[in-house]
């Protein structure tokens, strides 16, 4: 584990990744969607937001420790539903479920996972002491979907997280590109790209082919889940584009836990979302990867947060690279940020430790800044943090000063 203890941020992290990861995977894990300027934005947001040092409080009896839906987390984080963190690591989702476990926060597992709910719920479930959340891509044959909810349920999950900023698929170029896809198509440039890093051809390709063949998506249903290689349109059946608010209205019937929505970015559909039962949402724009000129997530908390109160628990995910970035998004109104790339580039460097070595990154950062602005509880952090005031407010007033 050498390298890992080479790797002292998240962008050592995403480099040493890099090293290790064809081509092909690296920049579908990495990279977003047209010209990029979701991610770019999602990141900026975060940037321009200073905070002010609070001198001379004792911030020596600090935590970054909270609680979600009532239980306690050790860090106001959990982490993102990412079909791709089988290919980053054998099994990847069961690395990070072990390293959620671990670290006492929650793992959310993606309906394209290619680790099946079962086997995560066994060794990354309650009896290890980890938390399971189970993100849904809804299909077009929706009792496939119901069935899905209901199997999810029958594995001890506690949340459920309906997934709706994906009514169509992205234009990710650089797939096509890079000879990559998912469904897996392995073309001569992806070919000739695997070949040039043997040790993830032998460590994770290969353990697949001498356990199971193929990597799969272990959670699609039967016929989809024959269908990975051969391309029979598993994905388009996923992507509902007649996904509404009626099909919430169901799932809320047909699930009995926690239930969530993710990728919600507007305070109407927020405060919708309340009236039908909903306990939460993640603001979130996928990371960047499917509308390019989405707004940065955490421009449109501050307005939601307005919007439902604490009414819902709002939870925000993209862009989230730096311990102080969870701070801020706290300080809007999050409680709770959702990860995606960071740990994902950690699980791709060293599974389960890799992964683990990414949450005590974030972890160590959120609470030097604590430290720094004088917060010694989660509960503590609010703008006053902030310097001077965010520059979208600041123009907000300003128009309506003017008008
Ligand atoms: C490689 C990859 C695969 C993803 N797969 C899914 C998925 O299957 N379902 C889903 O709801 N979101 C998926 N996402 C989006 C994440 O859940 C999350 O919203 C996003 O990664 C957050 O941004 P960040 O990567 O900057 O943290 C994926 C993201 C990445 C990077």
């Amino acid at each position: 584990m050498a390298r890992l203890d080479r790797c002292l941020n998240i962008y050592d992290l995403r480099a040493a990744a890099k090293r290790r990861l064809p081509k092909g995977v690296f920049e579908f894990v990495d990279r977003a969607t047209e010209d990029h300027l979701a991610l770019a934005n999602n990141r900026n947001a975060f940037e321009r937001i200073k905070l002010r040092h609070r001198a001379l409080v004792d911030v020596s009896k600090r935590s970054v420790a909270t609680t979600l839906f009532g239980k306690p987390a050790s860090l106001p984080m959990a982490i993102a539903p990412t079909g791709a963190a089988g290919l980053c690591w054998h099994e990847g989702e069961l690395e990070l479920a072990k390293a959620a476990a671990r670290s006492k926060i929650p793992l959310t597992l993606s309906t394209a996972s290619m680790t099946s709910m079962e086997k995560i719920a066994e060794h990354g479930g309650p009896g290890v002491g980890g938390r399971l959340w189970f993100q849904l891509y809804v299909w077009k044959q929706r009792e496939l979907s119901h069935q899905l909810i209901e199997r999810a349920n029958r594995n001890g999950f506690e949340a459920l997280i309906v997934t709706v900023d994906s009514p169509v698929s992205a234009n990710r170029e650089y797939n096509t590109h890079n000879g990559f896809g998912l469904p897996f198509n392995p073309t001569v440039r992806f070919t000739l790209d695997m070949m040039r890093h043997p040790a993830w051809v032998t460590g994770v390709l290969m353990k697949y082919f001498t356990s199971i063949g193929f990597p799969r998506h272990e959670n699609y249903p039967d016929d989809y889940r024959k269908s990975v290689l051969s391309g029979v349109g598993a994905h388009d059946a996923m992507r509902a584009d007649s996904l509404d608010w009626n099909d919430i209205a169901k799932f809320r019937d047909i699930w009995p836990g926690i239930l969530m929505l993710k990728g919600v970015n507007r305070p109407d559909d927020a405060v919708k979302a309340l009236s039908y039962g909903i306990d939460g949402i993640v603001v979130s724009n996928h990371g960047g990867r499917n509308m390019d000129s989405a707004a940065a997530t955490l421009d449109v908390l501050p307005e939601i947060a307005e919007a439902v109160g604490d009414r819902m628990t709002l939870i925000l995910d993209s862009g989230v690279r730096r311990g102080s970035d969870i701070v801020k998004a706290l300080a809007l109104g999050a409680k709770a940020v959702l990860t995606g790339r960071a740990t994902l580039y950690g699980t791709a460097v060293g599974g389960e430790a890799g992964a683990l070595k990414a949450i005590s990154i974030l972890k160590n950062e959120a609470d030097k800044t604590m430290a720094y602005t004088g917060c010694r509880t989660v509960d503590e952090i609010t703008t006053d943090i902030f310097f001077g005031q965010r520059e979208g407010n600041r123009l907000r007033d300003q128009a309506v000063a003017a008008f």
